[in-house]
This record gives C-alpha cells, structure tokens and sequence, in this order.
C-alpha cells in the first residue's frame, strides 16, 4: 500500500465513529496499514485534536471486532489522527485544510496521495467535491480518490446530477460509491461459489433453477433516522442498492477475467436485462407494506407512523417485496424474489437458490412435498453456505428426508467487517467491489416507475404485524406462482 492522507469528511458523525474508526484500527492492528498515513478529520463543532483522539477511542472500544490494545501501541496508532472544525460548505475554508494537509504530507514524507471520504449528507457531495477541486486539495502529485456514501441520488435525474457534479472534480475510476452490502464476505464469496466450483456453474440456468429469492430481514425499526427513511423508504433505502446488487452478483455471467471492469461489466449485462415495470404493471409485481403495532424482539413495538418524527399519516414503505425477471437466455423465465423490511422476526439476510424438482417418477411420484435441493448463501448473522439434499432416513423404512451439508464462515475468529474490507481495497486502488456510475444509473431506471406508480397511488401500503415476516400480498405473490418463501419458515 502507497502512503496517503485520508481527509474523513463527517468525521464526529454515527458512521465515522461506528464503521470507520473501528474499521481503520483493525485493517492497523492486522498489519494492512504498516506504511505511513495520516487521517485528517474534519467536523463542524469545535474541538482540540486531544478530544478528538479520544473521540477516535472510544469508538474503537465501542464498535471494533478487536480490544483496544492500552499504551504505546495505542498511543502510535492515534498520533496519526489530526482534527480541523470548518463549515464544509464555505469554500474559503479549504485553504486552512489544504495548509493541515500539506504540513502533514512533508512532516511525514508521504508522497501527495489523498483519499477523501464523504462521511455527509449526500446533498453536500456536489458542494464538497467542487469546493476539493477549486482550493487545490485535488490537485496533488500523488493519486486521488473520492469515497462515497449512499444514497447515491434519490432518483435517476438526481443521481445524474450528481454524478455530473462529482465528475468535475473526479474522473470515474477516482470516484468509490460505497455499497456496504458489496463488503460482506458472503457477498464476496458468491462468485467464487459459483466460478470456482464445477458443480454449480452447469446447473446456474433457467433449465435446472426454478427460483430465486433473496431476503433481508430487520427486527430494528426505524431507529433514530426517520428524518430521512420517512422519505426514502424500503425502496430506496435497500432495494436501489444493496438487493440490486445482490441479483447482479447471483446472476451476472462469468467474468472474463477476474478484473474490475470485466466484472463490472457482467454486473451491469444483468442491469439490461432486469425486465423493467411500466407504472400499470407495478401492482403485480412489487408489493410494500408498512409495520403496524405488533411484537417485536423486545416486546410489543408501535406502529411505524407512531414512531417519532414520522408523518402520523406515513404512506412510506417499511417492506418491500417484488418478482424481478433477468430477460435473458440464462434466466428467461426465472422469478427471482427479493423481499427486505424492518421489524420482522429475524435479523437475517440470504439467497436461497431453488433448483427444479425432478421428474415426478421414482421418490418424487411417491411423496410430493420433497424437498427440492437449495443451496443458501448465508450473508448475514450467519454466515456461510447450505446446500440441502434428499437422503434415506436411517433405518427408517424408505422414508426421505433432507439433509443439510453446511459450510461456515464465523464459526471461528470474527471475520472482517464489509467497511475494513472496503476501506482496505480504496486503499489499494481496487474499486471492484463499488458501484459504477452504470450500474447505479441502471438501478435507478428500474425503481423510478415503481416509486411513481406509488406515489400517484393513493392506497396506503399494505399493513403487517412489527414481528412478522411481511403483508399478506407478500405471500399471495409467491403461492401464486405456485412457491413459497423459504427462509424463516
Ligand atoms: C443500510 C440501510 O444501508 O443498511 C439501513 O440504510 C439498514 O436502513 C442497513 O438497516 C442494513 O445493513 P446490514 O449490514 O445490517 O444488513
């Protein structure tokens, strides 16, 4: 890894303190930042860079995967932290950043690389990366690199904008959308299931895959952010991004090498080929829902539009489940599934692949509910694979029953987090694992009409229990079709 200044933006705000700082300090701790870096933080509210260490600690303590190990160690570690308050906004401000960060650069020879991560509100993203560009923070010897949160827009035109105005200060390659879904191991791990296995690439197509679901299930509600989630929603908070990916990765073809742009490229072939809904259509296909009073975890749990800072008359999406088509030779005529919301009964995120049954002759004629063989991809808390199978119940007289061959993941030593993995590859200049402007743009002509369709529907959406998996329609989707939703059951 080259030495490089990392200019964290949003530095005393919930993801720095949360993600990034525990992140940094365990990508140090596993010896992946042995060269020289400096992390500048840069905040509004006024502080000594003592306090900010401190800051900088106590998260570490708080949210690392690894102890804080006490004295020098420690005490190295946050020596490379500097911290300068200044209203992001004001570009006359960037000079005293631009000063801190040269200072820094020839007090530790490192040699002009800059990454600058926007931990903020994404509407300041165009602001902050012009205000970059014109005080001269962009203009440096060494390489650039520009990281970003999502929401990337909050529809197409949006992010277009957006992508325009970042594109003055960064080119393409310089410029990392995050989408931490792309950082968890399991998600990582799904193309070399699929291309380093000849068991499963032969059987990856509409003529041995019956179905496809993918779910990701929260017990939290709406937490603390209903400022923001009571205008995005289920749709846009989860489905644009991290479940888009999700079908890219499952259903992307072969690579033609393992490169960046080349599996990008396949990622964003899928994209095309998601059949799109037109406004009349999204009523078959996509159902939202939103939690009413019920039992959750820790007991009964109110309403969403009961939640505070949440419109009492709410017709925001806090579920959302939906049939998607790849319209291509591979996938013509697979469903796949994908269903994600808050307050249901399990924390848990995973792909079931649903092979076809086979001929009804045999074991399959005389017992019709066998199982069919799924192989699950366990993302998250579990993580790891399951593959399930028919067998001979031992001793018993003929009977099937399925069996399940399981591999894991966690079991063992906590494995990284998806933001030390992502932080580690912008490091190094690896952007597989981002998000290109392609494929973003593609998500969002996909969600656009859906979001249309329901916000001239005066319905409100369809109401689920908090601690239940989802609205009827949810279910009434799938059993039409002749399935049924198979993780949680
Ligand atoms: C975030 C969403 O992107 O992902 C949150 O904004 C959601 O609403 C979170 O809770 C889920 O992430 P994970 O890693 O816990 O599944």
């Amino acid at each position: 890894m080259q030495p490089f200044v990392f200019l964290i933006f949003g530095a005393t705000g919930d993801l720095a303190k949360r993600k990034l700082f525990p992140a940094l300090y365990n990508l140090y701790l596993d010896g992946h930042l042995n060269n020289e870096f400096a992390v500048i933080g840069i905040g509004r509210t006024e502080m000594e860079v003592s306090r900010f260490r401190m800051f900088v600690r106590e998260a570490v303590s708080e949210f690392g995967r690894l102890p804080l190990q006490e004295g020098v160690e420690w005490e190295r570690f946050a020596a490379r932290f500097d911290y300068i308050a200044f209203d992001i906004m004001e570009a006359d401000a960037y000079a005293s950043l631009l000063a801190v960060v040269e200072e820094r650069e020839r007090k530790m020879q490192l040699t002009g690389n800059r990454m600058f991560y926007l931990a903020i509100a994404p509407q300041l993203f165009g602001t902050v990366s012009n205000h970059l560009k014109r005080s001269g923070l962009t203009n440096t010897t060494g390489w650039k690199r520009l990281v970003v949160e999502k929401p990337f827009g909050h529809d197409h035109a949006s992010a277009e904008m957006l992508n325009e105005e970042i594109k003055r200060s960064f080119a393409e390659e310089e410029i990392y959308r995050i989408d931490h879904y792309l950082g968890k191991e399991m998600v990582q791990n799904i193309q070399v299931i699929r291309f380093a296995n000849s068991m499963f690439e032969p059987l990856w197509n509409n003529r041995h895959i019956d179905n496809i679901q993918i779910t990701a299930s929260e017990t939290v509600g709406v937490e603390d952010r209903a400022s923001y989630y009571d205008r995005a929603g289920a749709l846009l908070d989860m489905v644009q991004n991290h479940m888009l990916q999700m079908v890219m990765m499952v259903c992307m073809e072969p690579p033609s090498r393992l490169n960046t742009e080349a599996i990008r490229d396949e990622k964003v072939k899928v994209m095309r080929a998601l059949r799109r809904y037109n406004e009349e259509e999204v009523d078959r296909h996509v159902v939202r829902g939103q939690y009413t009073e019920g039992k959750g975890r820790q007991g009964m749990v109110c309403a969403y539009r009961e939640e505070s800072n949440v419109n009492p008359a709410s017709t925001t999406e806090t579920f959302v489940a939906a049939r998607l088509f790849i319209d291509n030779f591979r996938w013509a005529d697979v469903p796949i599934y994908i269903r994600t919301g808050k307050r249901m009964p399990e924390k848990v995120t995973e792909i079931v692949i649903q092979f076809k049954a086979l001929p009804k002759r045999l074991y399959f004629n005389k017992n019709d509910d066998l199982t069919p063989n799924l192989l699950i991809f366990r993302i998250n808390p579990k993580e790891g694979i399951t593959l399930l199978l028919n067998a001979k119940k031992q001793g018993a007289d003929s009977q099937i029953v399925p069996v399940g061959m399981e591999y894991c993941n966690n079991c063992g030593d906590a494995p990284p987090e998806a933001y030390e993995s992502l932080l580690h590859d912008a490091m190094l200049g690896d952007s597989t694992f981002f998000t290109r402007w392609d494929e973003v743009s593609l998500a969002w002509k996909f969600i656009d009409p859906i979001r249309r369709a329901w916000d001239k529907n005066p319905r409100s959406p369809e109401e689920y229990a908090a601690g239940t998996w989802g609205p009827a329609e949810s279910y009434k989707m799938i059993i039409n079709d002749g399935k049924r939703w198979w993780t949680g059951e």
